[in-house]
């Protein structure tokens, strides 16, 4: 049945809603319109053998469902609806908005995005749609309002899966309708002109604005562009989607009591969206991750993701939304999966705080760019490695259950800055082999070298009940931010600040006086000059320990200096210093540290606040996490990466294998164990 769009009839619904699920979810991106009706019965059939019991359908549906404008034709969604419901698989369901129909662009070609250079960026990929278009807006609002008041009240509905990966690849628009998007952002934010100037420093380069009307976005330019100006666009081009998130919600609550998500994408090689701000949006936060092997350790980014996500998701439990079977298809070279560490990064997700693991996709596409993408269901069909592996990983899921709902335990937080990330990695800085991530990583790879679980939590979470506070090249920093880190050393805290922190307020402008600005009176340091060295160069200190890329020419004013810079411009200035505030502690390291020397620097650091550490079993390749319900009960996740089995003290119930275990708790090399701690008596 074909059906024109009908008037609102919109309801009033509740304003938020509670993700709910049997356990932990099992789920994937399903494109039934990939395949012939024929396949439909299998795969549902298929998704019963495995337990996969969480489906996100519609995903990018708008030109099968609206195939003209206003013409709504949902008899495959229906039928597609149904066969979730009869066959007990919940939908997660798409809004269907995240790819537009070729109709739309070409009536409306204003709605492409524009790149910096002012090239548009045609049809023929996805997501080719600018964040600030009011016909987009218009157009793919009109289209949630049919799917919510179609789907609001299904039996297989639950959940809602606005959009996709907004912003993956549209996040930043130059366009003229972005442009005046920009400066309505701009005076709701300054005001007047006047206060604009002040924040971007205009008076450089002869950049004063005498009106908001001639303002830009940071489009290509002949030299570098103004920072406060970029910055403030990577804020607005946040906040312009997740204008389109709220709008999509608004439309959903209307029509829908069910929950809503997006899919996030806390990773390494996206950094267009600030979560922290988009979190308290959605009704539960999920996140893409795919391993990069682009990067010297992917598997210590996997778990940074996924603390990071933890940290979005304020703690709360969170959804893998996708991750996958094998190779992805979209880096240089795309390596497949080991036997088992599927499961094995699967678990580590779940380890970290994630409820559910969901994949993309459910079967191999046969064409379009993702063809050679992997699947539950591959190329190869079910006599394959992939399809025993995801049997196993089902089977695997639905023992862990009982740990759906708790909390991961962390004594140590590393703050973490999107700001940062956008002003640290922007042009003409001192060192451009200074990326923030990477130093981020650095710190985070240090601590998981002393076998601490770390929350990776915004510069303004509230750090109270932890011991240890590291804070990696937090570059931009708010006042009170840094109060915040200064308040929890003075209450008995420790933190570990390292290079290029404290160094800018939240307008990019330098803090005066000597850096690291915002942290210097807490360090007890005062840097006169950063002194970058080429990305070759090794420093050595004259404690013997190595370091690369930054030194600095500064004096200790009142803290202990541990370790000097032996070489390099910066010979003979502090390198590592300890300050006694309060009832805790503030140290400070002026260098990037080589990753043994950073690792044994945090374990002084943790051994200092008390935490206890566990590097052998770090250095054994195993990561131990604890998940903790509010009721008690405690379940260690062991994940071996090493492909030696590793023995641990243990007493309780492990889930894996559904044994019991007493005293000695083997965890095969590859494997991952979880063990259900007996309660104290
Ligand atoms: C994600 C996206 C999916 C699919 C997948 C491939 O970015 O949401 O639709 O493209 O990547 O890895």
């Amino acid at each position: 049945m074909t059906t024109t769009a009908a008037p609102s009839t919109a309801r009033t619904g509740p304003a938020r809603a509670t993700f709910t699920h049997p356990g932990v979810a099992f789920g994937c991106d399903w494109n039934p319109e990939q395949w012939d009706r024929s396949v439909w019965r299998e795969d549902v059939r298929l998704m019963r053998d495995a337990g996969v019991d969480l489906v996100a359908v519609n995903v990018f549906g708008w030109s099968q469902v609206e195939p003209r404008p206003g013409e709504y034709d949902f008899r495959d969604l229906d039928e597609v609806m149904d066969l979730l419901a009869e066959h007990g698989v919940r939908a997660n369901l798409g809004t269907g908005t995240a790819s537009t129909p070729p109709w739309l662009t070409t009536r409306h070609p204003e709605v492409l995005p524009v790149a910096e250079d002012g090239t548009t960026r045609w049809p023929g990929g996805r997501q080719a749609w600018c964040p600030s278009s009011p016909v987009f807006r218009e157009r793919s609002l009109a289209l949630v309002e049919q799917v919510a008041r179609r789907y609001g009240d299904h039996p297989a509905l639950a959940l809602w899966h606005v959009s996709n990966e907004l912003g993956c690849h549209n996040a930043l628009c130059y366009c003229d309708t972005s442009a005046a998007a920009f400066r309505r952002w701009l005076r709701d934010r300054y005001g007047d002109v006047g206060a604009l100037n002040a924040a971007w420093g205009t008076t450089f380069w002869s950049q004063r604005y005498g009106t908001f009307d001639e303002v830009l976005p940071p489009r290509a330019t002949l030299s570098t562009r103004n920072p406060g100006q970029v910055l403030d666009f990577q804020r607005f081009s946040s906040d312009e989607l997740l204008g389109q998130l709220r709008a999509e919600t608004a439309v959903l609550r209307a029509h829908s009591a069910a929950p809503v998500t997006t899919n996030f994408m806390v990773t390494d090689h996206i950094r267009d969206l600030d979560y922290f701000a988009w979190a308290p949006h959605v009704d539960v936060v999920a996140n893409d991750h795919y391993l990069d092997h682009r990067l010297a350790d992917p598997t210590t980014e996997l778990a940074f993701s996924a603390d990071l996500t933890r940290g979005v998701a304020g703690g709360a439990p969170w959804l893998l939304m996708e991750h996958s079977t094998g190779a992805v298809n979209w880096q240089p070279v795309n390596l497949v999966k080991g036997p088992g560490e599927m499961l094995r990064n699967s678990l580590t997700h779940v380890a970290r705080g994630a409820d559910g693991v969901c994949f993309f996709q459910w079967r191999a596409s046969t064409q379009g760019s993702e063809k050679f993408h992997s699947a539950l269901v591959p190329h190869a069909g079910t006599a394959s490695r992939q399809w025993r592996e995801v049997l196993e990983l089902g089977a695997t899921l639905d023992r862990l259950d009982e740990v759906a709902g708790s909390r991961v335990q962390a004594d140590v937080a590393v703050l973490f800055g999107w700001e940062s990330w956008w002003a640290v990695d922007g042009e003409n800085v001192p060192s451009t082999a200074v990326r923030y991530r990477e130093q981020v990583l650095a710190a985070y790879a240090a601590l998981r070298a002393q076998g601490v679980t770390v929350d990776v939590v915004s510069p303004s979470a509230p750090l109270d009940g932890y011991r240890v506070v590291v804070v990696p090249a937090l570059y931009l920093v708010r006042d009170e931010e840094a109060a915040a880190v200064a308040r929890f050393v003075e209450a008995g805290g420790t933190a570990l600040v390292t290079f290029w922190s404290g160094i800018a307020d939240e307008r990019d402008a330098v803090r005066l006086g000597g850096y690291p600005g915002a942290f210097r009176d807490l360090l007890g340091v005062r840097v006169e000059e950063v002194a970058p060295v080429l990305p070759g160069d090794v420093l050595t200190l004259d404690t013997g320990q190595r370091a690369r890329l930054w030194s600095e020419r500064s004096e200790a004013v009142g803290a202990d200096v541990l370790a000097r810079f032996a070489d390099g411009p910066a010979a003979g200035d502090p390198a590592i210093t300890r300050r006694a505030a309060g009832l805790g502690s503030a140290w400070y390291v002026a260098t990037a540290l080589e990753a043994p020397d950073l690792a044994d620097l945090a374990g002084r650091v943790l051994a200092d606040a008390g935490v206890a550490t566990d590097p052998a079993l770090a250095a054994a390749g195993v990561e131990r996490v604890v998940r903790a319900a509010a009721d008690g009960r405690r379940w260690t996740f062991l994940v071996n990466h090493s492909t030696t089995d590793v023995a641990l003290p243990a007493r309780g119930y492990e889930l894996v294998t559904d044994t019991a275990v007493a005293g000695e708790l083997v965890v095969p090399g590859g494997a991952v164990r979880v063990l259900r701690e007996e309660p104290v008596r």
